[in-house]
This record gives structure tokens, sequence and C-alpha cells, in this order.
């Protein structure tokens, strides 16, 4: 499909997904939100792509929702029309694995795009915030409540309280980003990142962002049971025996999705 704000690129079982508006720094608006989850659900369905990789520029991944296209609307538009609520929606059920390799200002909607992905790998240079305060309004995809649960109450408040950006160390320390690389390396590490998930069981990994987010969803004993249960249905896949076999055997596993 042609896009004409996003850029994609699938090599090696990799979709990798460019958010493209330069002019504005990659802000988010409905045709690229539209676009990046036509993409996604796109990658989705091609049994080619195993892992995703959504980036941006060196200078942003994006600084926020859209500030000129929403600063005429009224509470009765974005209400009635779910500002941005569809697109957030599809974004978290897709089941692949997503990596957001960030460089540069990822702020406001940028930084809750980044927190839908299921890591963060920052650029050195990244620059993440919560900075919707200066508008006059707040969070509205997860930054009053992904990044708390993420990096916890106290720094979670001072940023969407002050709207003061975080650089990628102390993302990187506050639990926010899972590792951090020299930018001109973001493209490289992140797609290898997703290379080696690509090499997994797809079925095994699908278990795996499941049980993961539903940590953050539900109760420690009914998680745990969800993780149990999870665990012990991968041992009716093909690969369960692959990977054991190939242990063993000291070889590779070839694993087959079964
Ligand atoms: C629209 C934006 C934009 C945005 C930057 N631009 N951010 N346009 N929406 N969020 C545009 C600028 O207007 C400018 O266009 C061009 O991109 C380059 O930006 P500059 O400001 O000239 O660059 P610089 O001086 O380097 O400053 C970079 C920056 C600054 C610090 C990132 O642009 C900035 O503060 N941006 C806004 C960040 C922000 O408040 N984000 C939160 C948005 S609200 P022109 O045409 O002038 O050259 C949000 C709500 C989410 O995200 C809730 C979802 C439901």
């Amino acid at each position: 499909m042609a896009y004409e704000t996003i850029i994609v690129e699938v090599e090696d079982h990799v979709a990798k997904i460019t958010l493209n508006r330069p002019d504005a720094l990659n802000a988010l608006n409905d045709q690229l939100l539209g676009e990046l989850v036509d993409a996604l659900q796109d990658a989705e369905g091609n049994d080619k792509v195993r892992c995703i990789v959504i980036t941006g520029s060196e200078k942003a991944f994006a600084a926020g929702a859209d500030i000129k296209m929403m600063s005429e609307k009224s509470f009765v538009d974005v209400f009635a029309g779910n500002l941005f609520g569809p697109e957030a929606d599809a974004i978290v059920r897709i089941r692949k694995p997503i990596i957001a390799a960030v460089s540069g200002y990822a702020l406001g909607g940028g930084c809750e795009l980044a927190m839908m992905c299921d890591f963060i790998i920052a650029a050195d240079n990244a620059k993440f915030g919560q900075p919707e305060i200066n508008l006059g309004v707040m969070a509205g995809m997860g930054g009053s409540q992904r990044l708390t649960r993420f990096i916890g109450k106290s720094k979670s408040m001072d940023m969407n309280l002050t709207g003061r950006f975080m650089d990628a160390d102390e993302a990187e320390r506050s639990g926010l980003v899972s590792r951090v690389v020299p930018a001109k390396k973001l493209t490289e590490e992140a797609m290898a990142a997703a290379g080696k998930i690509a090499e997994k069981s797809m079925i095994t990994v699908m278990a795996v962002k499941e049980a993961v987010n539903r940590s953050y969803e539900v109760p420690l004993a009914e998680g745990l049971l969800f993780e149990r249960r999870v665990f012990h249905s991968l041992f009716a896949t093909e690969d369960q025996k692959e990977g054991m076999a190939a242990f063993a055997e000291k070889r590779e596993a070839q694993f087959r999705d079964k």
C-alpha cells in the first residue's frame, strides 16, 4: 500500500515502520495514525513478518500529537470523535512483538506511542516527555497510566506536572527503556533485536507478549496462574519438542510455529 506519512520496509522477517512527517517532527495526526494502524494490521496478517520495529528520524521519534490539528477542536469534537482512541486500541491489540526504536524527541503522544510498543530501545540522544501540561491539557494515550507503571509515581508526577524532558540515561535508569545505544547504531541494534525475536517460535513469542502484558492488567495471583497455564499449554506445541530436542542434540532449533 502507498503511504504518505510512514515508510514500511520488510526485511528478513522484520517490518520496519518509519514515521515520516519530517516538517512536523513526526507529529501524530489522523492520517499518520491511520496509516500506522493499517501498516501494523498488514504486518500482523503477513506470514513473512515475525517482528515489527517502529522508528522515526534522528531528530524525532514523534514530537507528540499534532498541536495544529488539535488547537481548534472542542470538547464535543474530541469526546464524540474519540480522538486517537480507536488508533491506540488498535495498536495495543497487535499480537506480534513491536519494538520502538527512539532517537531524538518522544514527547506527549510520541512517548505514549513508544510505550504502547513492547519495549523501547533508545538512542543516546533520545528525550522523553509528557509536556501536554504546557498546552493546557494532559496525556491522553497512556502518559499518566503506562508511564506511572513503568517509572513509578514520583517520576511520573514530575514528568507530567513539570513537563520536563528525560534523557536516555535517566530513561534507562528509570526502567522506561530496555537499552541505550549510540544514535548512529539505533536502527542496526533495533533490527538485530527484532531479528533475534524473529528466530523464535511465533507461538511462544505471542504467548510471552500476552503474558507480560497481562501483568499490567490483573492481580499477581491471577497473572501467575495465567502464566502457568500458558506455560503448560506450550507443551502442546511441536516447537516445544523441537526446542528441547535441539538443546539435547546441541544444535540450533528449527521452529515451525506449530
Ligand atoms: C505540530 C509540531 C509539533 C507538534 C513540532 N512541530 N512538534 N507541529 N504538533 N506536536 C513542528 C513545529 O511547529 C515546527 O513547524 C517543526 O515541527 C519543527 O519544530 P520546532 O519547534 O521548530 O523545532 P525545535 O525548536 O527543535 O523544537 C523541538 C521541540 C518542539 C522541543 C520538540 O517542537 C516542541 O516543543 N514541540 C511540541 C511538543 C509537545 O508539546 N508535544 C505534546 C503535544 S500534545 P514549523 O511549521 O513551525 O516549522 C500531545 C497529546 C497526546 O501529544 C494525547 C493523545 C490523545
